[in-house]
């Protein structure tokens, strides 16, 4: 699995590349009960794993006896290893069944093809890559994806669910050790195709982070308490239930309910948290018409910590979604307007119904078009190396 490679004056390297997608939650993970290293949530969760051919980390790892100490690259730049950093690779090191390799010192390099830290779940693509990637050059011994979830689940906690494709459930667990705190797959990808529109509303770093939202939520939000120990196992019961049955007007309306119940909680929090913004609600908004408008759900939202939508449809409403998302939100990268023979909606109608028009320009910076897809992939050639073979250091 890992390129072995022995320079004149160097020892071997180990190498290897992994790409992982991030995932977007349908049924969201708020709260922890351990806040670290373990990193155990108050709820189970459920997600959609992305397709990573466009929205993805990579991570190349390389080790070596040669390598005094453990470095690491993010988006082009050298960054200290972090606490959390720190831990996922411990943990791996604890693991490694090859005494020769565990005391190697570790080169990470890591890129996003996606905005870092803006509620598109980065960390959880990169947490993903970065632990299967050094899990594969120090031949760690762990049960996969099972025990590898509980480890890069102490990265970041919605990074375990990127480990698997299609729709994975990352169970609370009750062991006061975690264990039993993984991710598992409910359904492949190619159970049900699902496509995502990602709405890019702000590429910018969002003003309060997961970890100290949900600390200050835990804290302060009787619905999120009620929500965690009353609400949330049901929930995640009737997604999965209309998950299996592919039927997307009952699945959207629980996905965009989650959401929205998601986004009370952090307006209940205190001092309260807002992660969407105006022009998120007008994405609501354009949702919400566009079904009532069409007479049944054909699009459903969520939104994660973060004004960024991911909006979901079956591929034979894609088309007509992406339109209208296209005319009401026109990004950098919107395609031409659509006619009504084209997707079968006016937008002129549209626009009468919700008395809206179509924002400025520019309001929302980008469109993604992803879709539900496997768990990383890793790789051992040197083309998708980010390292460069000769110096171990970035491309
Ligand atoms: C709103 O996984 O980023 O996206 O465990 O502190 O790293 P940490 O938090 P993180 O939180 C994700 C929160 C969410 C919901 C979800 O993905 O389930």
């Amino acid at each position: 699995m890992s390129k072995e490679k022995s320079g004149a004056a160097q020892s071997v390297v180990h190498s290897l590349t992994v790409q992982a997608g991030p995932n977007i939650a349908v049924a969201k993970y708020w709260g922890k009960r351990d806040a670290g290293p373990l990193n155990l949530p108050i709820n189970s969760s459920l997600s959609f794993t992305l397709d990573h051919s466009d929205i993805h980390a990579t991570t190349t790892v390389a080790a070596s006896t040669d390598f005094a100490k453990d470095r690491i690259w993010l988006n082009g730049r050298e960054e200290p290893v972090v606490k959390r950093v720190a831990t996922v690779l411990r943990e791996l090191r604890k693991r490694c069944t090859d005494p020769a390799r565990k005391k190697c010192g570790l080169r990470i390099v890591s890129r996003n093809s996606f905005p870092t830290a803006a509620g598109m779940a980065s960390s959880a693509a990169g947490y993903c890559a970065l632990t299967v990637a050094v899990a594969g050059v120090l031949r760690v011994a762990a049960s996969y994806p099972g025990e590898l979830t509980a480890v890069a689940r102490m990265g970041s906690g919605s990074a375990c669910r990127s480990l698997l494709g299609g729709l994975v459930q990352w169970h609370k667990g009750v062991k006061a050790d975690g264990t039993d705190s993984i991710a598992t797959q409910i359904q492949p990808a190619g159970h049900w195709p699902i496509n995502m529109t990602v709405v890019v509303v702000s590429a910018e770093k969002k003003l309060v982070s997961s970890s100290s939202g949900m600390q200050t939520s835990v804290r302060t939000s009787d619905l999120l308490a009620h929500r965690a120990g009353a609400l949330v196992d049901g929930r995640i019961a009737a997604l999965k239930a209309a998950h299996a049955a592919k039927d997307f007007a009952r699945f959207g309306e629980l996905v965009m309910r989650d959401s929205n119940q998601f986004h009370a909680t952090c307006l209940d929090t205190y001092p309260p948290i807002f992660y969407l913004n105006d022009v998120s609600r007008c994405i609501i908004r354009v949702v919400h018409g566009l079904n009532a408008h069409v007479g049944r759900v054909v699009a459903a939202y969520t939104f994660d910590a973060g004004s960024n939508a991911f909006v979901f449809s079956e591929p034979q409403h894609t088309a007509l979604v992406n339109a209208v998302i296209a005319h009401f939100f026109p990004g950098e990268n919107s395609p031409k307007k659509r006619t009504r023979l084209d997707v079968g909606v006016c937008m002129a109608e549209l626009e009468a119904r919700l008395k809206m028009k179509p924002l400025a320009a520019g309001t929302v910076t980008r469109l993604y078009h992803s879709k539900v897809g496997g768990g990383p992939r890793s790789y051992s050639t040197a083309e998708l190396s980010l390292m460069d073979t000769d110096t171990w250091l970035p491309k």
